[in-house]
């Protein structure tokens, strides 16, 4: 696969340990781009505890990784909820590069408070899902958009998930906002077709992340046991109902990202691909 060297590229929702962010950034730096890494501040009570107090510093802590392996790193912290912040996000990228090649839109709501029966679910939680999970990814779509057509080039990719395939109990809001990435990924991969920009997004299953989700740690407590503890069993599960034998890394993740980025997909836009180990086909 080419290299990305000379690339500028923004990757959203980075700052986690595991998460498929941080593994995405250090993939496009160890293929030579340079990156731009964003997260919000949150407080640790919606850390997971492997990031809670001073043993990871969040998008800082990547910035680390991602400098020693030779490139340029900017750090900032953006609450994707505020489209001002979002349009900032994409003008200080720009401001200091010069260009943006690569815009991953990987952030998400944190999950948990979604997971309830759609006659539950409140309605300013839904909303909070489709503005981290949708609204994000267009608003950074449409303000990326207008560097890349003046470029004549660029890559969009936004991770999107299995939910956003398939319907699941207790995730109306998860789902919706999900399916509504594959629409948006086509649309927009039909609108910038013609300025050689692609769009196109990437739907794992499972993954062997340690992200903050309400609803596990609740079900920790309930048991007794770290949530920590309790995510491994989840994992586990998800590892035995996996044809290939385990749920993904992050890493899996990002060497799809890497693929679409790179100078080989050029033909590649509008389309949706899994990576779930053979656990969904369509
Ligand atoms: N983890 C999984 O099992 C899984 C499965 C399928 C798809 N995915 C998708 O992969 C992507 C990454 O998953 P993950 O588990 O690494 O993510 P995650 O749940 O840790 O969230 C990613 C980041 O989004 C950030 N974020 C949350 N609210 C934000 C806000 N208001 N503004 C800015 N950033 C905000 C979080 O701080 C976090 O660092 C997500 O889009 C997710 O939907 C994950």
């Amino acid at each position: 696969m080419s290299n990305l060297n000379g690339k500028i590229v923004l990757v959203t929702g980075a700052g986690g340990r595991k998460g498929v962010g941080r593994a995405t950034a250090l993939k496009l730096a160890s293929l030579g781009a340079d990156v731009t890494i964003t997260d919000v501040p949150r407080p640790d009570d919606d850390l997971p505890p492997q990031e809670r107090g001073d043993q990871w510093n969040g998008i800082e802590s990547v910035a680390e990784e991602v400098r020693a392996l030779g490139r340029e790193c900017l750090t900032i912290p953006a609450d994707l909820s505020s489209r001002s912040e979002i349009q900032d996000l994409i003008e200080q990228v720009v401001a200091k590069f010069g260009r943006i090649d690569i815009l991953v839109n990987n952030a998400r709501a944190i999950i948990g408070k979604d997971r309830v029966p759609v006659w539950e679910l409140d309605a300013d939680i839904w909303q909070h899902f489709l503005d981290i999970n949708t609204t994000a990814v267009f608003l950074a779509t449409k303000f990326a958009a207008k560097h890349m057509i003046d470029q004549g080039s660029g890559r969009i990719i936004n991770i999107a998930s299995a939910a956003s395939k398939r319907g699941s109990p207790k995730s109306s809001a998860y789902c919706a906002s999900k399916f509504a990435v594959l629409g948006l990924t086509q649309c927009a991969a039909l609108d910038l077709a013609p300025h050689k920009i692609t769009v196109n997004s990437v739907c794992p299953g499972g993954i062997n992340t340690d992200r903050m989700n309400y609803a596990e740690q609740a079900e920790a407590d309930a048991r007794g046991v770290p949530l920590e503890a309790y995510r491994a069993q989840v994992v586990e599960r998800m590892n035995q109902g996996t044809p290939l034998g385990r749920v993904a890394e992050s890493e899996d993740v990002a060497h799809l990202v890497a693929f679409l980025a790179s100078d080989e997909a050029e033909m590649i836009t509008g389309q949706a691909y899994n990576i779930n180990g053979g656990t969904l086909f369509h």
